[in-house]
């Protein structure tokens, strides 16, 4: 690799969520044959990776993070040949693939939990998984008050010979009951996990959960369960900021040193592969000067950042987040990622309410030192999708008696092409797609030099041949003076960005001579004598002319 890069530290890794991706045989869910019938479209939309949610046996009851058989393919997506033709048609593509690992949970349909139900309490079955006698006179109360983190308890009751038995630890479904990592045969059984995949030639691995692995003293009640569930969540504004920040530093099951440790174990199985095999940790810890923690130099090599992923349009909360980024993962000597959006948050365009505002931070966040990641569906500007309450399957609708709708909404399958089916499927779509997604297609987009799919393919096409953004390990942006509602940066060599986040245009002074604009977001942005005009909610990237 040039430089001594490698391949991952400015990688644009683009999510395929296998179910909504691209259906094959007409039963209405994506499968693995499918993704493979696509990636010439990945190929040019000029993305260096791929990576894969779950695909594994599973009951399907958490979109596959509901694992029953880490090592096979469910027949639902394909076989394990096809997984193994997926993994040569992209390299032979150039691209690379990286896979779900889901260590936090098994399903409860894993012949291990199924086993531990059998062999009854205090057996080794029992212990690979947490389960504990209740409290009360008669076992009645749950072993702790630590609420699941799609609603309702963390503990399901069990019955023991047809009468009330243990409790199991769930954090969030209660058919996702939570692996022991104190277990040598958990941990053992994983890396039977990791070391399977890896010889079959993926790339890397995106953690699920991974800060979750290790918990506190079980027997412990929390002093304010329902508080940290509140807190734990994304769109809980009307907390004050200091009781969410202290409530968020210390969750018992989240971020204990324990984990440190099994990812310092996984990193020597990486490193002992040729290849430069990778991974990027799902971790939601705070304050976020703690992610790096996961990516230091014996540990993992990503973790995502989320703060774009709840971020708003607004240059001083973006400015603040990209600084807090680049310091965190400077002190580990780690490159940073940007995440815009991914199936368990709403779709970009929503989010920012608008098309003009998703287009800027999508520009915006492609021109910035690192890793970048975008979801399914992201480069066509869909919306979520909306779905009426009887087609929703996300356990947190059902936990939470629908007072939360969950995760459906960023999940529709894509709309490639106009005929029935969306070009998705010659059947029913497991999630309906609106009439009003015509727009929004590949094949419409494709013929639209204005449409968000060729804003997204010029880009990434940037990204990798401007020698600012695509060789540098230097993990640094210049700040530019701006004026407030202005985001503005340069990067070495010869690159400029400026983002206007505000409903006027802005009129800016050009920091070099002949400057030119290399791509803008919306129309209208142009650089006349000495000037540079931004239009409302956008954002354009600039070089001098040679
Ligand atoms: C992660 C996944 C999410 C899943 C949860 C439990 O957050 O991204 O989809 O529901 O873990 O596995």
């Amino acid at each position: 690799m040039n430089n001594g890069l490698k391949w991952w530290q400015n990688a644009a890794i683009y999510q395929v969520y296998p179910r909504s991706f691209q259906d094959s045989n007409g039963d209405g869910e994506g499968d693995l044959p499918g993704v493979i019938s696509r990636l010439d479209y990945l190929s040019r939309l000029g993305v260096d990776a791929i990576w894969l949610s779950p695909f594994y046996r599973s009951p399907n009851r958490d979109g596959g993070y509901d694992v029953s058989d880490p090592r096979d393919v469910d027949p639902r997506f394909g076989t394990l040949q096809d997984a193994k033709l997926l993994i040569e048609a992209a390299h032979e593509r150039g691209l690379k693939i990286i896979v779900d690992i889901v260590p936090n949970h098994f399903s409860t349909d894993h012949p291990w939990f199924q086993a531990a139900l059998a062999a009854g309490p205090g057996s080794s079955e029992r212990s690979r998984f947490h389960f504990f006698d209740g409290r009360g006179a008669n076992g009645e109360i749950p072993p702790n008050n630590w609420n699941s983190i799609f609603g309702g308890p963390s503990w399901t009751r069990i019955e023991e010979n047809g009468k009330p038995g243990q409790w199991y630890l769930h954090l969030f479904d209660s058919t996702q009951a939570d692996l022991n990592w104190e277990n040598v045969e958990v941990r053992e059984d994983f890396e039977k996990t990791l070391r399977f995949w890896l010889d079959l030639g993926v790339d890397g691995f995106r953690i699920d959960v991974a800060h979750g692995l290790a918990k506190d003293e079980i027997r412990k009640d929390h002093h304010d369960p329902d508080g940290l569930t509140r807190a734990l969540r994304l769109d809980v504004l009307d907390m004050p900021q200091e009781i969410r920040a202290e409530l968020l530093s210390d969750v018992p099951f989240f971020d204990r040193e324990g984990v440190h440790e099994i990812y310092r174990e996984w990193r020597k199985i990486f490193d002992s592969y040729d290849g430069d095999r990778m991974t990027v940790a799902e971790a939601w810890v705070h304050p976020s000067s703690r992610a790096a923690r996961y990516v230091r130099n014996d540990e993992l090599h990503q973790i995502f950042n989320f703060d774009f992923l709840i971020a708003s349009w607004d240059s001083e909360f973006l400015i603040s987040a990209i600084k807090r980024t680049l310091e965190d993962v400077s002190a580990v000597n780690a490159p940073p990622t940007w995440v815009l959006s991914n199936h368990d948050s709403p779709r970009l365009l929503t989010r920012m309410g608008g098309a003009a505002k998703a287009r800027a931070m999508a520009l915006l966040t492609h021109a910035l030192p690192g890793g970048i990641y975008v979801y399914q569906g992201e480069e066509l500007g869909l919306p979520d999708g909306e779905l009426p309450d009887s087609a929703r399957q996300d356990p947190v609708f059902f936990r939470t008696n629908g007072a939360e709708k969950g995760r459906d909404g960023a999940r529709v399958p894509l709309p490639w092409s106009k005929s029935p089916g969306f070009g998705f499927t010659t059947g029913e779509p497991w999630l309906p797609i609106s009439d009003s997604w015509r727009e929004f297609t590949v094949e419409v987009e494709e013929g639209d030099s204005q449409s968000s799919l060729n804003l997204y393919r010029a880009s990434l096409a940037i990204r990798r041949s401007h020698p600012a953004l695509a060789k540098s390990s230097d993990y640094r942006i210049n700040w530019l003076q701006a004026a407030p509602g202005l985001v503005a940066f340069s990067r070495s060599p010869n690159f400029y960005l400026f983002a206007n986040t505000t409903d006027h245009v802005k009129v800016v002074p050009v920091p070099e001579s002949d400057l030119r604009v290399l791509l803008a977001s919306g129309a209208g942005g142009e650089v006349k004598e000495g000037q540079i005009t931004l239009p409302p909610h956008t954002t354009i990237w600039l070089d001098q002319a040679k």
